[in-house]
């Protein structure tokens, strides 16, 4: 039996809520406020809560990367930038999990550097208890107190699952049906 973290409904409704925090916080902004998705993991979750901010904003996306596997690589690279002009612009960093905290770390500092004037935090999940540097979270969907890894709804094991629209907690079976499915395809 799975161990389902969050389900399609809860999700829904934590991505409502958010959306609400999001239009409220940015509700006296001059300039249009740029959402950033951290790709390809939050897609999933930016998309939902985008649909609850009813208020103008921009929307862009940047990679890093930084896990491989179910390991933590403490080194985050970054593999496509932002497009938009941060300058000036309230920025809400979206983001699927933070758990070390070095991505995101890296992330506030690197769009302060591109000039923005605010830059907000918005996570689906917080996993608290992993964290090794501290980061300042505006928005949190679920904080997670057991040190877990978790898959599903943009969360991935080795690029799988993100299309599972709940999250669920990876066990060993499910490292094993999921690598075999890897080393089929490296067999093709
Ligand atoms: P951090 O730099 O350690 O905070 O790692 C953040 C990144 O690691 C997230 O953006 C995720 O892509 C990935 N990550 C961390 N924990 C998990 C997990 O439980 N499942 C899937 N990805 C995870
Ligand atoms: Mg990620």
């Amino acid at each position: 039996m799975k161990r389902i973290i969050l389900s399609e409904q809860e999700i829904e409704k934590l991505c409502q809520r958010i959306g609400a925090e999001i239009e409220e916080k940015i509700a006296d902004e001059e300039k249009i406020p740029l959402v950033v998705g951290v790709m390809n993991g939050a897609m999933n979750f930016m998309i939902t809560v985008m649909k609850y901010i009813k208020r103008p904003i921009y929307t862009d996306y940047i990679r890093i990367s930084s896990y491989s596997g179910t390991t933590r690589t403490n080194n985050v690279r970054l593999l496509r930038d932002v497009s938009f002009d941060c300058a000036n612009r309230t920025v809400i960093i979206v983001e699927d999990i933070i758990d070390s905290g070095y991505s995101m770390k890296f992330l506030v500092e690197h769009i302060k550097h591109h000039g923005a004037k605010k830059v907000y935090v918005c996570t689906l999940i917080d996993k608290a208890v992993a964290r090794e540097v501290e980061v300042p979270i505006d928005f949190v969907g679920y904080t997670m107190n057991e040190n877990r890894f978790v898959a599903g709804f943009g969360l991935d094991y080795n690029e799988l699952e993100r299309n599972i629209p709940y999250i669920y907690e990876v066990d060993e079976n499910d490292l094993k049906r999921m690598d075999e499915v890897l080393k089929k395809d490296q067999e093709h």
